[in-house]
């Protein structure tokens, strides 16, 4: 029964992580708290709560240590930057672990297994099909330069891959496209434009959207991605010290950002015109957003058995929108 630390498992896809995980009846899973009142969020999801931070990391760094069944980590928190010390932490960890067994006697024990949740933004925003075996795609060489939300970001996916890392890990890295369903929050800012105006009276006869009108958005549901995140943990092991390249996009959907905005508009009742009137100066959630992102996931279909089962954010855009209005109230 493998035993699995997330870091992130009160958030969106930490969460779905979590519940794919336990839902399999395969899986011990623990979650990092930042606080006593996330420690009882997670205890009452079956969750094992491990109190700590990236900066206070003596709890979940005493947990690797004494628990050796703990298996993989996943990295799924929305901690930016300071990803780049969660690896340099489980590094430690991992060194450890391999220092206890050589101590013992047993220098062939497992490594410590960490999946980092990186995102499909990393490809930037390009009408150029892009895939997940590109090891340019972050850097200097890639098509298009990274979203600049998550500038940052390739450089922890190269650490995480470098050969010293993974002399003392076995790493993977999951890339997500954007996520809508379960409330579908990081769409937050334009639906609230959109409800704005539609609550409006009386209601102005056009909605000013700053997003790509152009954008075709690679889409997953959150329980997809979840299930896809959780299918690269118990594959782990089967892949670690092969030649695969550890690295894969969970796409489920390709659409249209304008369709997805007008389907909302229409099922919040808004009667206007419906205008994406580009990207703002200085707006990276809504660059972000508005990135044509043409990925696909075949790799992910067929070596880790995944597919995605929702049928997609406009296709279902009368459920996605209603419970994403539910939310708000
Ligand atoms: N949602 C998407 O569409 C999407 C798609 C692709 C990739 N991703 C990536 O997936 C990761 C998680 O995103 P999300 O949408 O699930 O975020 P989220 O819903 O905002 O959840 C964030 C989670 O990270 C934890 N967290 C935040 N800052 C932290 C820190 N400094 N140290 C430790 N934990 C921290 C939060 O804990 P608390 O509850 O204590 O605040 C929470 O559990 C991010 O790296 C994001 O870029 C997201």
């Amino acid at each position: 029964m493998p035993h699995i630390l997330i870091f992130g498992a009160t958030g969106t896809i930490g969460g779905a992580l979590a519940h794919y995980l336990l839902s399999s009846g395969q899986h011990t899973v623990y979650g990092l708290a930042r606080s006593p009142a996330k420690a009882k969020v997670l205890a009452k999801q079956e969750i094992i709560p491990v109190l700590g931070s990236i900066a206070e990391p003596k709890g979940f760094l005493d947990l690797l240590a004494s628990h050796p069944e703990i298996s993989v980590v996943v990295d799924a928190a929305a901690a930016y930057g300071e990803s780049a010390t969660i690896v340099d932490l489980l590094v430690t960890a991992g060194k450890k672990r391999l220092e206890e067994y050589e101590r013992v006697g047993a220098p062939s024990g497992p490594k410590l297994g960490y999946v980092y949740v990186s995102g499909m933004w990393v490809h930037g925003s390009s009408h150029t099909p892009v895939s997940d075996m590109d090891a340019l795609t972050g850097t200097s060489a890639a098509g298009s330069p990274p979203a600049n939300m998550v500038a940052w970001r390739p450089q922890i996916e190269r650490t995480i891959l470098s050969p010293a890392t993974r002399a003392v890990l076995d790493t993977a890295i999951a890339r997500p496209a954007c996520t809508y369903g379960s409330g579908s929050a990081i769409w937050g800012a334009p639906l609230s434009a959109l409800l704005k105006a539609t609550k409006a009276s009386p209601q102005p006869p056009s909605v000013q959207i700053t997003l790509d009108p152009l954008g075709t958005a690679a889409l997953v549901h959150v329980e997809d991605a979840g299930a896809g995140i959780g299918a690269l943990v118990e594959k782990l092991p089967l892949l670690a010290g092969t030649g695969v390249y550890p690295v894969f996009d969970f796409v489920g959907q390709i659409e249209s950002v304008r369709a997805i905005m007008e389907g909302a508009a229409r099922v919040f009742g808004y009667k206007g015109v419906v205008e994406l009137t580009g990207v703002q100066e200085g707006d990276v959630l809504g660059e972000a957003l508005s990135s044509s992102v043409i990925g696909d996931s075949g790799r992910a279909r067929g070596l880790l058995g995944w597919e995605a089962k929702r049928r997609g954010f406009f296709s279902g855009i009368d459920l996605y929108a209603t419970s994403w209005l539910a939310g708000t109230e």
